[in-house]
């Protein structure tokens, strides 16, 4: 992988974000550029459903969208091939996908190495996929979490750049769980959207590297919504 091929502290990181459904974190980037907070500029958001209230959003913040069915292709690899090609045109520093359900061919994903950033409801490498909360409950572990990763071949299996967590309580269902984890979700991604923007996030086929130096574990969202380090 590479680090994206720009100077990012002297310009705005632009992004290309891909979205599914409800798009609070489109939201939550959203409304963190308008603060002043993220020095970024979301030049596309795009998907695999015409209806996802995530385009309303980005529609309501005058960006641009783009909804692609997959049905009209005849292949994955062709619907994927398309959906980058019009990404590509919008000219990305970065994409994330905040909550794209769909599984991203490697070959449409090999040029974006080290610009492609994914968030998902688990602490990573626990619960890639589908339904993490219940898989939590399960398991009857005391700590769920959010992860933003790297994008790779392998479903949610790229390098993790950060992590939130949370306590789970005794009386927890998936709901709440979900419900309570959404909003350090947000946190989580704004911080590293943040920290990608400041130019300070290297990203190679060896691992994550933060000011130069190797992460030898993912870093962690404190209350105060910073990402540090944590000893390994
Ligand atoms: C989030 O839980 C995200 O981690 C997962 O899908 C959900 C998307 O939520 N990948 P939203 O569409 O951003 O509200």
């Amino acid at each position: 992988m590479q680090s994206p091929a720009r100077n990012p502290r002297s310009s705005t990181l632009r992004l290309a974000v891909l979205c599914s459904g409800r798009g609070s974190n489109l939201q939550a980037l959203i409304d963190a550029q308008r603060a002043g907070r993220l020095a970024i500029s979301i030049e596309l958001v795009a998907g695999d459903k015409a209806l996802a209230p995530a385009l309303r959003r980005a529609e309501d913040a005058g960006i641009a969208t783009l909804a692609l069915a997959p049905k009209s292709y005849a292949s994955r690899a062709a619907f994927d091939a398309d959906l980058f090609a019009h990404i590509a045109q919008s000219k990305p520093d970065l994409i994330v996908l905040a909550g794209y359900m769909r599984i991203v061919s490697p070959d449409v994903l090999a040029p974006w190495a080290g610009r492609i950033i994914n968030i998902h409801p688990s602490l990573l490498p626990k619960y890639p996929g589908l339904h993490t909360h219940q898989r939590v409950l399960d398991a009857g572990d005391a700590e769920h979490g959010a992860s933003v990763h790297f994008v790779t071949a392998e479903l949610d299996q790229g390098p993790t750049l950060a992590q939130a967590t949370i306590t789970v309580s005794a009386d927890e269902t998936p709901e709440t769980l979900a419900t309570r984890l959404l909003e350090h979700e947000h946190d989580l991604l704004i911080s590293c959207v943040e920290m990608i923007a400041s130019g300070r996030v290297t990203a190679t086929a060896n691992g994550i590297a933060l000011d130069g130096t190797p992460l030898s574990a993912p870093l962690r969202l404190d209350a105060d919504g910073s990402l540090q380090r944590i000893a390994s």
